[in-house]
């Protein structure tokens, strides 16, 4: 989703916009743009198409000698308007004095238009964005005498929705103003200049020093001093946070991608989040509130994170007997929920920032549901509003597709799960701890699948060519269905749908034809005669059977086309290994498709707009 970066300072500004733009490319965009302070005047470019368009405009611009002494950065993902160099940001008010970058969306920009127009304002764009720069250059020459402050604090005013911004402006070269409300936004502390960014990520290769805005705060950022007040105008202290994330974290590291990269991070992200919250062989989280009186459990989370609340729930289920329902948060707050104190909402989110997760948890606390959250980025919305947070150890996870993520998200749910269990005196201390030694063995594990790597990429080198490919599973395999199929989705552009074993003979069978590949995950032993009558049910249709088999299941083996053998994992805790040589399959498929992998068509990493 949109990127923001903005730097004041006294090193060379254009490269630091342009390396901060970079590190936003990950969040998946379609036009990027510059404005910057050159003499007393703002300049800017913009550019339709990768952040190597806009190189390559700044290069043939005539930048002339003047230095540049502040600028402000965007890569735009379209919502209002479709992607063109007219609608990419910044935005300039009509006179050229501001310019405006902004991430989120104006839900009353059109009235807001219809006033500006009555005021004389041409508008050149067909975002929300524009508004913004149109109404604070109106309030700074008409009602607050010059004030930048006061004119960017009466244009929030105005506004319904969300954002992030960045104000610049001509008049002031000497500072410009940040301003949150529902869309990330943080600064980075220099040693020669601030900065402000989107997210943590960016701001890597410049500083790790950090102030995290809050909502309905305002900064203003100037070389040698960062300001922060709140909604109201009084000024905020807070103290910077010190990241520990390096920069080479969210590098490459020789990986062709971020995606293969973060997978072979698995091992390493999953032993992280499982030492974080164990101490000589005991579980040691965060004091969890859980109610006295616990009624039931609600997951709520998007996309891969509510696939993790899938696997959660089954175990949930099965550890502590108490009802789990998982919700998909942009469905959450419409149905009427039913919630109460004896609720425990647990919400999942890598990002922290997934606008309809964070809106679905602050309903969730409404209606009085105590609030868990299994978070990645610590400093995140998600994790300051929550009222216990577990944080996973994955590091910055760059691709937009969801793999280390999900694996940390697994892990840290076995722990609440077993967390909960003792609590219920479902299980002993002695049970715990061998559960406990049994997650301490997974890591191991992944090593190993990693290193057969070379057989996932074999199998796609032979079948990316594939229309259709279905997932089939049954218990914790079919919520491990479930991701494998999104993840294939997302980054191949195959069609894909993962199903129950027993329920494609209600109707999906029907799109079974010889040829059609299926892919079953089969590490539940228990269900695993159930899974070869259902295979057997396909391969008399014609389909093509990739097996993904712990030993337990090895007779499975036999109504398998092809098979993948996984380390012998304990049945509970088999999707955190099973789903690496999915997401592997994923990989091989759109690389051999000649793909972006890490930037799939239409998807942003971080979405924060509803
Ligand atoms: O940051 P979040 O975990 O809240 O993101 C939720 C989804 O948008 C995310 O998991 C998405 O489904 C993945 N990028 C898919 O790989």
């Amino acid at each position: 989703m949109c990127g923001i970066v903005g730097y004041i300072g006294s090193r060379p500004v254009l490269p630091v916009l342009l390396d901060g733009l970079s590190r936003l490319e990950y969040r998946g965009y379609d036009s990027a743009g510059v404005a910057f302070m050159q003499g007393d005047r703002i300049r800017i470019c913009k550019k339709k198409g990768r952040l190597a368009q806009l190189e390559q405009a700044l290069s043939e611009a005539d930048l002339g000698d003047m230095p540049i002494r502040a600028g402000i950065g965007h890569t735009r993902w379209a919502t209002h308007g479709a992607p063109s160099d007219e609608n990419s940001h910044p935005h300039l008010s009509a006179n050229g004095r501001v310019a405006v970058v902004h991430n989120g969306i104006i839900e009353n920009y059109i009235e807001l238009k219809r006033y500006l127009c009555a005021q004389g304002c041409c508008f050149h764009s067909e975002t929300d964005t524009e508004v913004v720069a149109h109404l604070v250059d109106l309030h700074y020459a008409r009602d607050c005498a010059g004030d930048l402050m006061a004119a960017v604090r009466q244009t929030l005013a105005e506004l319904e929705g969300s954002y992030a911004l960045g104000v610049l402006c001509a008049d002031d070269p000497d500072r410009f103003i940040a301003a949150r409300k529902d869309s990330p936004l943080v600064i980075g502390l220099g040693e020669d200049g601030h900065f402000i960014a989107s997210d943590i990520p960016a701001l890597l290769g410049q500083t790790r020093r950090v102030l995290i805005m809050e909502d309905r705060e305002i900064a203003v950022i100037e070389k040698n001093q960062v300001r922060l007040f709140d909604a109201l105008g009084r000024p905020v202290c807070r103290e910077p946070l010190e990241v520990q994330w390096d920069s080479a974290a969210a590098e490459k590291n020789g990986f062709e991608h971020f995606m293969m990269k973060e997978i072979f991070e698995e091992p390493r992200a999953v032993r992280d989040t499982l030492t974080r919250h164990i101490r000589r062989g005991t579980l040691e989280l965060p004091a969890i509130d859980w109610p006295r009186a616990l009624r039931q459990v609600c997951i709520v989370a998007c996309g891969t994170a509510y696939h993790a609340g899938m696997v959660a729930k089954t175990v949930i289920e099965q550890l502590c007997r108490v009802p789990v329902v998982v919700d998909i948060a942009s469905e959450f707050r419409y149905h009427d929920p039913i919630l109460d104190e004896e609720t425990m909402v647990i919400i999942i989110s890598q990002s922290g920032e997934t606008l309809d997760t964070l809106a679905a948890m602050r309903e969730a606390r409404r209606r009085g549901g105590h609030i868990l959250a299994v978070v990645n980025v610590v400093g995140s919305s998600i994790a300051r509003e929550a009222d216990t947070v577990l944080y996973t150890a994955a590091g910055p996870e760059i691709a937009v597709a969801s793999t280390k993520a999900y694996s940390t998200q697994l892990a840290a749910m076995y722990l609440v799960a077993f967390d909960l269990a003792r609590r219920l005196n479902r299980m002993s201390d002695n049970q715990v701890r061998e559960q406990i030694e049994s997650l301490l063995a997974l890591p191991a594990m992944l090593d190993a699948v990693l290193a057969s790597q070379d057989e996932i990429q074999r199998f796609a080198a032979s079948h990316f060519n594939a229309h259709s490919i279905f997932f089939m599973g049954r218990g914790l395999d079919y919520a491990l269905a479930m991701e494998a199929s999104l993840k294939l989705k997302e980054i191949s552009y195959i069609h894909s749908e993962a199903y129950p074993g027993g329920e494609l003979k209600h109707g999906t069978i029907a799109l079974i034809e010889p040829g059609t590949l299926v892919v079953c995950p089969l590490t539940q032993p228990a269900l695993v005669d159930k899974m070869i009558s259902n295979i057997r049910e396909v391969k008399a249709r014609g389909a093509l059977i990739l097996g993904i088999l712990t030993p337990s299941c090895q007779r499975a083996a036999d109504v398998c086309d092809a098979v993948f053998m996984l380390p012998d994992v304990p049945a509970r805790l088999a999707p955190v290994v099973a789903v690496t040589p999915t997401q592997l399959l994923a990989y091989y498929m759109s690389l051999n498709k000649g793909l972006d992998v890490d930037k799939p068509r239409n998807l942003a990493k971080s979405v924060t707009v509803e």
